[in-house]
């Protein structure tokens, strides 16, 4: 009998491009494979690099029984046609060095690798990883010239993410039972929003005092120097890489879930011109819509106290790199 193998040919599957293939970009090509998502290609300055950890992924295929491919490159040709772009290329933090130190060396990485993968993923959407976050975001929507549904930072479902474990461990209950919602800029100025943080739906205001409330919100501004303080080496690669997991799941599967999102602002929350945290229904195409939720007088003061500092730094940046 005569087989045919071009009918076991596989449809063609989603792609994910990665942007850098250090501690969060690798971290996340594992996820999206062993969850069977997409294809990643890895890209990496360093030779070698994204070649040995995507062969390392691929020798796990069997046992964790998953059907994607991972292939490593230094070359964008490699990346094109990518559905989906992540960028975490660039510099981490490590003790003593703030997410906007990191800003002049990171610019001119993310200003190249925006571009570059743009040129070859023209219908990609891109999500940035790399920190400053709400200013590389901005700098990748200049770079690319791509609409702004289709460029988006990851910062607030992390933020969220660890205000939530902070309010499950502080009420010894599940995290399962746990919504919260962090907005602004990712940084020390950040803004929880205890309003919109519930157990089951019931606010944690009824379940906590102010004190401790505070106390949570203040770890979470914190949460990412807690790693770094302990880990020395690094910045946080685990949490990171599950946030830009949920992201690109909701996307690629059209799940339109509410997420906090580094979104580009054209007056919603009385902003303009600016990417910064706020919560937006994803799904097919990027971002489907940005939700103005009811904040405080408070609520909104720190939002825009945040988002000038933000601003400052997009300023120091176009000049850095030289982008209008
Ligand atoms: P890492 O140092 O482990 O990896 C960065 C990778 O980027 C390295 O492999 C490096 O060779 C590569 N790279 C540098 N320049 C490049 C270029 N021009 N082209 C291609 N690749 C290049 O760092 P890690 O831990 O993976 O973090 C990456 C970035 O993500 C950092 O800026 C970090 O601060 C940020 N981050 C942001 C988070 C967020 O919530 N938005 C959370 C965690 C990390
Ligand atoms: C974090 O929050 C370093 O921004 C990174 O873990």
């Amino acid at each position: 009998m005569t087989v045919s193998y071009d009918s076991l040919l596989p449809c063609q599957s989603l792609r994910v491009a990665i942007m850098g293939a250090g501690n969060v970009g690798r971290t996340l090509a594992q996820r999206i494979v062993e969850k069977d998502l997409a294809d990643v290609v890895l890209l990496d300055v360093v030779e070698g690099l994204p070649q040995g950890v995507a062969l390392d992924l691929m020798e796990a295929q069997g046992l964790e029984d998953h059907n994607c491919q991972v292939t490593g490159t230094n070359h964008y040709e490699e990346t094109a046609a990518a559905d989906l772009v992540v960028i975490t290329a660039g510099r981490a933090r490590t003790p003593g060095i703030s997410r906007d130190d990191l800003l002049a060396i990171n610019a001119k990485i993310v200003a190249e690798v925006a571009e570059k993968a743009a040129k070859h993923s023209p219908n990609a959407i891109f999500i940035v990883v790399t920190n400053p976050l709400d200013v590389m975001t901005y700098l990748t929507h200049k770079v690319t010239g791509l609409p702004s549904q289709r460029v988006m930072g990851m910062a607030g479902v992390l933020d969220s993410s660890r205000l939530q474990t902070f309010i499950a461990m502080e009420l010894g209950i599940s995290t399962a039972n746990v919504t919260a919602m962090v907005l602004g800029g990712h940084g020390d100025l950040m803004v929880p929003l205890p309003n919109y943080c519930t157990v089951n739906g019931i606010p944690i205001t009824e379940l906590l005092d102010s004190q401790t409330i505070d106390r949570l919100m203040a770890r979470t501004r914190q949460g990412g120097a807690e790693v770094v303080k302990l880990l020395r080496t690094g910045g946080a690669y685990y949490a990171p890489a599950s946030s830009a997991y949920v992201m690109i799941e909701t996307i690629l599967r059209n799940q339109s879930r509410l997420l906090p999102t580094a979104a580009y602002l054209q007056g919603e929350y009385g902003l303009n011109d600016i990417y910064i945290g706020v919560p937006c229904f994803l799904g097919c195409g990027g971002i489907k819509k940005i939700l103005e939720v009811k904040l405080t007088s408070q609520e909104q003061e720190a939002l825009h106290i945040s988002a000038n500092s933000v601003r400052k730094n997009i300023n120091l940046v176009l000049e850095s790199v030289g982008v209008k």
